[in-house]
């Protein structure tokens, strides 16, 4: 018998009479069949009120490097929270904590704390428009860069109006943008570097940054091409403009040096959001002491009354520690589960004859699923994936694996964290298991009955 979810059903349909759509971010309620009500996680587990036990691999959209409240951090945070919650002011613990960050990331040689990588990604767009007394930021074409009017632009632009290959349009996905704030952004498909050239060259002069993250994973799981990293940073140098690499996912997931060390480049500035907090309410801008210059002379405003928060800070000690103590283990041993789980769904994918391709480095991958007739092979940016991902069948799929108790990302993205085992892989593929028989002889094509 597969998963029901009652008490998360009537506590949606509660919720909605209080808290605006029933959530308090519209991502939340694309979950299927219904937004689920969470009352504890341990580790890999997580529990839902009505009882439902899920390896989660949601894991705080990949918050929860460290796995669902570790005892250590439980600890730390509680033992801050009886000298105090907040101060608005300083503690040796913040320097503590940029000290750790100055250590892993070698292009961290100063740091700004915030809230959110949201926050954070406002602050280094208005830093490099400071530092270069330039208008413009180049971004790439889904790339997300947080919720706000600056890092939606070209994000998830719908076929009928993305524009033409060499000149995709900055469109957002909301309403109520400030108008100007488009005109300012140049959009650049991703993994494409003679057209980013080109891009370059057409606006020659005018760009402050160009933003992006270093491995897609907010439009599938694409890693840079071999060169992408490298013309990045060969066009900054160039022409005088920052690299800004949004870590807020790859940063501490991909070991303590980031995907910047990883795939070895080095950027002006970098965002830094979800593990460094372990799921708590913290982010950091850091970068080289040259282009934090305009935020070290207070030319370029940066504040926040809740910034280096004490509790956030304690929780963030204690996560860095943990990344540190696992020297070379990490992230080599969280790459070869997720290469495990990767390998394992496919197997089931094929005997079931389920079009189901993960793609990722591990660590991260997404589960794209082919429409029917799409070539085979990597998929290489976002037009590539709107093409061929077929998302009413994924969406399908993740609702049976969900009442499997298998839990990955509405959008097909799955996160390995230190607290996932092999034993879990195992597990989440015996699950899957099942998933995979209901959704194959369920699923009856793009008009999907049972959602
Ligand atoms: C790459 C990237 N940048 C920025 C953000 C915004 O982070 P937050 O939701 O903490 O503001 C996200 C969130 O998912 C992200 O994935």
């Amino acid at each position: 018998m597969s998963y029901q979810f009652p008490k998360s059903q009537a506590l949606f349909e509660r919720a909605q009479k209080s808290i605006a759509a029933g959530v308090n971010s519209g991502i939340r309620k694309m979950e299927q069949p219904v937004p689920l009500y969470f009352e504890r996680g341990a580790g890999s587990r997580l529990w839902d009120v009505d009882g439902n036990e899920y390896i989660d691999f949601q894991i705080g959209q990949g918050a929860l490097l460290y796995g669902h409240a570790p005892r250590g951090m439980a600890d730390a945070i509680a033992a801050q929270a009886r000298l105090g919650t907040h101060w608005a002011a300083q503690s040796e613990l913040e320097i503590e904590v940029a000290e750790r960050l100055q250590r892993m990331i070698p292009s961290a040689e100063r740091v700004r704390l915030n809230n959110s990588a949201t926050e954070v990604v406002l602050s280094a767009l208005r830093l490099a428009r400071g530092h270069t007394g330039r208008p413009l930021v180049l971004k790439f074409e889904g790339h997300y860069h947080g919720w706000a009017d600056e890092g939606l632009v070209g994000f998830a632009p719908s076929p009928d109006k993305w524009g033409t290959d060499d000149a995709p349009t900055r469109l957002h996905p909301s309403q109520g943008v400030i108008p100007e704030v488009l005109e300012k952004f140049v959009v650049v498909r991703w993994n494409d570097p003679e057209h980013l050239r080109r891009r370059v060259a057409e606006f020659k002069g005018q760009i402050a940054a160009i933003i992006f993250e270093p491995v897609l994973c907010n439009t599938g799981c694409m890693e840079p091409v071999p060169g992408m990293a490298e013309t990045i940073r060969e066009l900054c140098d160039r022409e005088g403009m920052l690299m800004i690499a949004d870590e807020t996912i790859t940063g501490f997931r991909f070991g303590a040096g980031g995907a910047q060390k990883f795939f070895g480049f080095t950027p002006d500035l970098t965002v830094l959001g979800k593990a460094v907090g372990g799921g708590l309410p913290f982010a950091a801008l850091a970068g080289k002491e040259s282009a934090m210059s305009k935020i070290i002379k207070g030319e370029v405003v940066h504040a926040g009354t809740l910034n280096g928060n004490p509790l956030c800070l304690a929780a963030s000690k204690w996560c860095l520690d943990q990344v540190l103590s696992l020297g070379e283990r990490h992230p080599r041993e969280i790459i070869a589960l997720g290469h495990e789980l990767m390998t394992g769904l496919r197997a089931l994918a094929d005997r079931h004859g389920v079009p189901l391709r993960p793609q990722g480095p591990g660590l991260v991958f997404h589960t794209a699923m082919l429409k029917p007739g799409a070539a085979e092979g990597p998929v290489r940016d976002y037009r590539d994936y709107v093409r061929r991902h077929d998302a009413p069948r994924w969406a399908h799929l993740r609702r049976c694996l969900l009442e499997e108790g298998v839990r990955a990302i509405e959008r097909g993205l799955w996160f390995i964290s230190l607290a996932h085992t092999p034993a879990d892989v195992r597990e989440a593929l015996q699950r899957a298991e099942r998933a995979f028989g209901r959704h194959a002889a369920e699923f009856v094509g793009a008009d999907v009955r049972r959602l």
